[in-house]
């Protein structure tokens, strides 16, 4: 590989001149500010979240020609901190035989003698999923293995699909690479264990999943596997697509969940306690977790969902990214809280003197934005329900409150704008819910921008993300109580301005 020079593949400058073109031809009335975004086209999963020479890369899947999927490239941003990205050239373009058939799917990065090395799956001939390889000695210009795949369909361990078998995950311990390859073996979602001493050559270890865990796996794929430590525990991040609602969780056709415990790094199996959603809004999906130097875990990941109508695809342009998060553990749960970055972008504090409520809405005209950040505390009372509404105006709103019926935060997007509605078999698909933290005040900490809201309870032990689509004037906020009382403390607001 060292040995091969830098050629811009036909494909890659075919897209570059395409984004060129047409990138003024978008229309950005949807577009976030704070949050990464399509340029122009279509994103999904985030891929190759890294640090390499001093720099945050990204890259994501993309298809740069229309706003949904299609033959799929890497699209590659780099930040200083997590919230203002450069766009660089598109890293990977379909262009090769174990490629060219849908593309260049998900994957992951890590660095080796000062190279980036990147890990992705080619979709190529007889839609075949192989692992593959592409190295770079600036972190801008890729070039492809000369021996691509490396973990090849002779490598599929038994059991597993050919055609089910992607989004390699690499990360390095005690001096060995390993790879996680989602997939599906035996009919049920599966997470292959590969190991390596220098990338190239790969052997199977084992699955993460044995039977008698029926609990974490689900008929799909476990999709997009990523992987943290934290003390001498770990944290297996996936995908699984088609799992089963369980008492409010999952509700997602495809959810992102976690486990905590650990991998036996000679059978491959993953050993943990409970399945855990890892955001339980409507739009989160293949997160992706890497270390800074200065020891931070931070995840991204896909803000969007599968099989719902995008509004901003009229626009020439689909998909966005989380604000990044920075990850703990508590116990056995993990703590997510937006990277501390985000504060640098604050600016005109306002706080309001503590909120008596009954039964009332209390408009709070100071607290208006659509890019913003807003922190408060919900201190129960005997209301049935206490919270906020925002990106209020006009006919709509988004409500999040605690629902005291079912001791649960639930967020409604039911009233917001435009109807977004996928193939989940809800009735009421508008209405996601997480349990209420145990304490009688509940702190939440929401961030907004344009047509995002991420909303953390309780110091981030759960998250609800979603997509809102309203009208550029609705940019109100009010709290409310119904059926008696509540009073909301300490409540915040920052202008985040970039
Ligand atoms: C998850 C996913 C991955 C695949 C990619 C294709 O969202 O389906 O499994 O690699 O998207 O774009």
């Amino acid at each position: 590989m060292e040995k091969e020079k830098t050629v811009v593949s036909a494909a890659l400058t075919k897209a570059e001149s395409y984004i060129a073109a047409n990138k003024n031809k978008v229309n950005f009335r949807y577009r976030p500010r704070y949050h990464l975004t399509a340029e122009i086209g279509w994103i999904n999963d985030p891929n190759g979240f890294c640090w390499y020479n001093g720099r945050i890369h990204e890259f994501f899947q993309y298809n740069p020609y229309d706003s949904v999927w299609g033959p799929i490239h890497w699209g590659h941003v780099v930040s200083d901190d997590m919230i203002k990205w450069e766009r660089l050239p598109v890293a990977l373009a379909p262009d090769m035989q174990y490629d060219d058939r849908f593309g260049c799917f998900s994957g992951s990065a890590t660095v080796k003698d000062g190279k980036l090395f990147l890990m992705y799956t080619g979709v190529g001939k007889e839609e075949l999923q192989q692992q593959c390889l592409a190295a770079s000695d600036d972190g801008v210009n890729f070039v492809k293995f000369s021996e691509n795949p490396v973990i090849g369909e002779d490598n599929v361990p038994d059991g597993a699909s050919p055609k089910d078998f992607r989004d390699p995950f690499v990360y390095v311990r005690d001096g060995i690479y390993y790879c996680l390859v989602g997939t599906k073996c035996a009919g049920y979602g599966n997470i292959a264990m590969f190991r390596s001493d220098d990338l190239k050559n790969w052997s199977f270890v084992g699955y993460a999943f044995r039977q008698g865990k029926g609990q974490y796996v689900s008929e799909g794929v476990c999709e997009c596997p990523s992987r943290a430590q934290f003390g001498d525990r770990e944290v297996l991040f996936y995908s699984p697509q088609f799992l089963k609602p369980q008492a409010g969780k999952f509700r997602n056709i495809h959810s992102s969940v976690y486990i905590v415990g650990s991998f036996n790094y000679d059978t491959g199996e993953f050993v943990g306690g409970e399945l855990q959603e890892t955001d339980s809004g409507f739009d989160f999906y293949a997160s992706q977790v890497t270390v800074l130097p200065d020891g931070r875990t931070v995840m991204t990941a896909w803000m969007q969902m599968w099989d719902r109508n995008i509004p901003s695809s009229a626009d020439g342009w689909a998909g966005c990214m989380i604000l990044p998060r920075e990850l703990a553990l508590k116990g056995d749960r993990l703590i997510q809280t937006p990277v501390r970055e985000i504060k640098l972008y604050r600016e005109g504090e306002c706080a309001a003197e503590d909120i008596q409520l009954e039964s009332e809405v209390r408009q709070l005209p100071a607290f208006y934005g659509d890019s913003s950040e807003i922190s408060f505390t919900i201190c129960k009372g005997t209301a049935k329900k206490s919270g906020i509404e925002f990106y209020r105006g006009g006919t709509h709103c988004t409500r999040l409150y605690y629902d005291a019926t079912s001791d649960s935060i639930v967020l409604d997007r039911g009233c917001s704008g435009v109807d977004l509605k996928g193939k989940e078999q809800d009735e009421i698909y508008w209405v996601r819910s997480v349990a209420a933290p145990s304490d009688d005040s509940i702190d939440i900490r929401i961030l907004l921008d344009n047509t995002t809201a991420e909303i953390f309870i309780g110091n981030g032990q759960s998250v609800l993300s979603a997509n809102i689509y309203a009208d550029a004037t609705d940019d109100g906020v009010a709290f409310f109580a119904e059926g008696g009382t509540a009073e909301i403390k300490n409540a915040k607001k920052f202008t985040i301005r970039v």
